[in-house]
Order: C-alpha cells, then sequence, then structure tokens
C-alpha cells in the first residue's frame, strides 16, 4: 500500500475531534508554518509540485505567489462545491478529516497573508457542512482560529457557507459571486481572483483536496512530497472510482500510477464484463478506450502520444490552450468506468445534458449550443437520428469550446467529441438504424 497523505485518517471516527486529530501529531505543521516566513512556506509548496485537485491542476505555489504583497485585504477560498459528474472524494475528506483541511487552510492562508478564510460547501454536503461547523468551534477554542492562530499573534477567522446546489458555483469566479450574494455567474478573466477576487481584493481559491496536502508538506517537506509523484506533478491523488467495478470507492494513489492499475488491483477490477470506457477526470474530460489506460494517471496525460487526440472531425483534432490537440485528464481525480453492456451514445447523451441544463446563460455558444448537442446526441441516442447529425454535433460541439467565458462551455466540446471520437462506430451504427 502506498503513502496515505490525505486519508491517512479514513475509517478512524474519533480523528474527527480535535484531541484524537492532536494526538496524531495533528496541529503541529501550523504550529511549524507560523514560525516561518510566508515566502519560505511558498517556496516549499512549490518545491513540492502540488498541483491544484479541483480540475485544471494550476501549481498551488505558483497561485500562491501570485498575491500581491503590499495587498491590504486577501482571502483565502476553500472550494467545496464539488459538483462534477463523478467526483465524491472531497465529500469524504471533509467527512473524515475537517481538521487536516482547516489546518492546511490555515497555513496557505498565513502564506498569503489573509486573515479570512471562507468555505464554499455544497448544498447537499449537510453532513459535511455540520462536521465542519464543529470543527471549527473546536478550533476556535483550542486557539488555532481566532485572534492568534496558535499562539502567533496571527489572527485567523473562517465562515463557513452553503452553496444552494449549482453547478457552476464550483466555477471559481461564480463562486466568488455566489459568496458576494450575487447571482452565481462566472467573471471574465482576467482580472484573475488572485488580483480582484472575493469583494473586488486578491483572493486564492483552492480545491479541498490540494489544501489538505499542506500539512504534510510542511511537516515532511517539499521534495519528499515531489518525489512521492512525478515530474511536475508531485504528491499523491485520491481517486474517486465509480462504474462497473468490483469495489467503487475513493482511493488515494501516488500521482502517476498506471490508470489500469488504479481500475485493477484497488477498486478491484471489473464487475462483469472488460473495459469498453474509462473517463479519467470528470465527465468534463475525454473518455478513453481500453486501448488507451496503459498510462500514468497525472497532467502529463494532456500530452500522452498513447491516448489518440480528441477530433472535431476525423483527422482534425480538437485544438485547445495555445494550439495544443486535446488528449484527457486527471481532472476533478473522478475516475468513471463503463463495462461492454455499456451504450456509449447513451452515455454520452445523459453527460450533455447535464450541463446544458447547468449552463448559467452568460454566452450564447454554451447557452444555445449545448442544448442543441444536448438534443441531437438524445435523439441519436433514442434511434431517431440521421446520417448528418453526426456532422451537426461535430460542428456544433467543437465551435462551443474556447468561444466561452468558463470552462463549461469546453465540457460540452470535450466530452462530446470524446465519445465521438473514440465510439465513432456506436454513433454510426445508431443513424444507420
Ligand atoms: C463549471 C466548473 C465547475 C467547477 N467545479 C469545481 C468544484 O466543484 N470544485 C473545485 O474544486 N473546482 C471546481 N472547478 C475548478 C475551479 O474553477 C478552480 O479551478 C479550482 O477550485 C481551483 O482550485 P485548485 O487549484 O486547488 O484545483 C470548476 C470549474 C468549472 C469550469
Ligand atoms: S460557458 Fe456556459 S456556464 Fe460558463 S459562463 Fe458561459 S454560459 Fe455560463
Amino acid at each position: 500500500m502506498s503513502e496515505r497523505v490525505v486519508t491517512q485518517n479514513f475509517g478512524n471516527e474519533k480523528a474527527k475531534e480535535i484531541a484524537t486529530y492532536e494526538s496524531l501529531g495533528g496541529y503541529q505543521a501550523l504550529r511549524k508554518a507560523v514560525k516561518m516566513s510566508p515566502d519560505e512556506i511558498i517556496a516549499e509548496v512549490k518545491k513540492a509540485n502540488l498541483c491544484g485537485r479541483g480540475g485544471a491542476g494550476f501549481p498551488a505555489g505558483v497561485k500562491w505567489s501570485f498575491i500581491p504583497k503590499d495587498a491590504q485585504t486577501v482571502y483565502m477560498v476553500i472550494n467545496a462545491d464539488e459538483g462534477e459528474p463523478g467526483t465524491f472524494k472531497d465529500r469524504w475528506l471533509m467527512h473524515w478529516d475537517p481538521h487536516r483541511l482547516i489546518e492546511g487552510a490555515c497555513i496557505a492562508a498565513y502564506a498569503i497573508r489573509s486573515h479570512k478564510i471562507y468555505i464554499y460547501i455544497r448544498g447537499e454536503l449537510i453532513e459535511g457542512a455540520r462536521l465542519l461547523d464543529k470543527a471549527v468551534a473546536e478550533a476556535y477554542d483550542k486557539g488555532y482560529l481566532g485572534a492568534s492562530m496558535a499562539g502567533s499573534g496571527w489572527a485567523m477567522d473562517f465562515v463557513v457557507h452553503r452553496g444552494a446546489g449549482a453547478y457552476i458555483c464550483g466555477e471559481e469566479t461564480a463562486l466568488l459571486n455566489s459568496l458576494e450574494g450575487r447571482r452565481g455567474w462566472p467573471r471574465l478573466k482576467p482580472p484573475y481572483p488572485a488580483i480582484k477576487g472575493l469583494f473586488g481584493q486578491p483572493t486564492v481559491v483552492n480545491n479541498v483536496e490540494t489544501l489538505m496536502n499542506v500539512p504534510s508538506i510542511i511537516e515532511r517537506g517539499g521534495q519528499w512530497f515531489a518525489d512521492l509523484g512525478v515530474d511536475g506533478d508531485g504528491g499523491t491523488r485520491c481517486a474517486a472510482v465509480s462504474g462497473h467495478v468490483k469495489s467503487p470507492g475513493v482511493y488515494e494513489v501516488p500521482v502517476g500510477t498506471n490508470l489500469r492499475t488504479i481500475l485493477d488491483q484497488y477498486a478491484g477490477g471489473m464487475r462483469d464484463t472488460p473495459v469498453k470506457g474509462v473517463i479519467p477526470g470528470g465527465s468534463s474530460f475525454p473518455v478513453l478506450t481500453n486501448e488507451e489506460i496503459d498510462v500514468p494517471w497525472a497532467n502529463s496525460m494532456m500530452r500522452n502520444d498513447k491516448i489518440r487526440s480528441v477530433e472535431v472531425r476525423p483527422g482534425q483534432p480538437f485544438l485547445w490552450g495555445g494550439g495544443k490537440e486535446l488528449k484527457s485528464g486527471p481532472g476533478s481525480g473522478a475516475i468513471i468506468v463503463m463495462d461492454q453492456s455499456t451504450d456509449m451514445v447513451r452515455a454520452c447523451a445523459r453527460i450533455v445534458k447535464f450541463y446544458a441544463h447547468e449552463s448559467c446563460g452568460q454566452c450564447t455558444p454554451c447557452r444555445e449550443g449545448g442544448h442543441w448537442v444536448a438534443t441531437i446526441v438524445q435523439r441519436i441516442a433514442d434511434g431517431n437520428g440521421k446520417p448528418s447529425d453526426l456532422e451537426m454535433i461535430s460542428s456544433a460541439a467543437g465551435g462551443i469550446g474556447g468561444t466561452t467565458i468558463c470552462a463549461l462551455g469546453d465540457a460540452v466540446s470535450w466530452s462530446v467529441l470524446g465519445f465521438l471520437t473514440k465510439f465513432r462506430d456506436e454513433f454510426i451504427a445508431k443513424v444507420s438504424g
């Protein structure tokens, strides 16, 4: 069994209580961190190659260093909205180890010279919010939060804010609008939150799992963490495995573990029939075929030559971010496994229906295109499609990615074009009657 960084207290009911958490070494990293300078902490996290676990995989230390050093008011925001279909690791992490999250967020907030942490927790996670409220109250009682964090003289406040169940509010700028009491609409970037975020002030938004790695990085050093993973992508990651495996669940694996190994050795192997397709990073990431899953589960999947590029039309790769060909990635950590019994057109229809429904409606390509694509894919899935529909969905889905305010539009393109590229035969069979 590999090193467990963020799941080490899974299964220990008592670790949710501050006394047990402390007895297991909890809050020692915070005590150590407040004796370091903010810049030393950022340097350690940069050395760790800790990449964001919320979806985009941006290096956390680099993000923290964007906060202007002379800013008067800075906010730290924890993204606990966890709405991406297939993703359920943040819920488990908060349920089993709420104090590790508070400790990690306190260290991160101190590193960016912030006195206030907000956690935006998905509305449906009622138990998570209750556990956090309790843990936050305990941390105030023990002096880890409040006027002098861990006796450092640095004030730190922590606010638990419950969302209302909108997927789009997981997008960091929509989340900030929602926290401010506005409609949860994504903002145009730039300005990025590090310059103009919550209430117009410099802000860092990080995912739950990202922050829960921070105490161990401070305790054991950035190099130790970097060495657990692969080049430029350190540590371990939580894989939330669902679908046709024998043991679905959350498994912490070293970054770069072979994707098939995660299915076979951690999730118990396939339940009935062999793999047909695997979505490796939450439903917005392109699906992989059985032939493509012998690859390291890491952000480098985006460039892995064993993975076929997603195409708008056969032979015409979909280009994203700076003209690169889109492959796939570990995204938000959700691995959705589909066996031979899966109707891939129907799976595609279900996913795109979700995105079309969750569009906030600001951008025409996402608002109109999403519904168009969802309607056509559903028509094909129901056996009412025609051959020209394939060209229509290629053109409509291909035209959304890269043209919208936020990445929800990309999710429509990436997921639909992924299915159409990898399982084109099934689409053709449906439209051919
Ligand atoms: C439509 C949409 C939904 C998102 N939902 C979440 C979410 O539920 N949780 C999350 O951590 N990040 C989510 N993200 C990514 C965030 O915008 C942001 O990149 C992330 O919180 C940054 O944290 P990280 O750098 O630690 O990964 C979402 C992005 C998009 C475009
Ligand atoms: S891409 Fe879609 S969800 Fe994102 S801002 Fe535009 S309309 Fe809203």
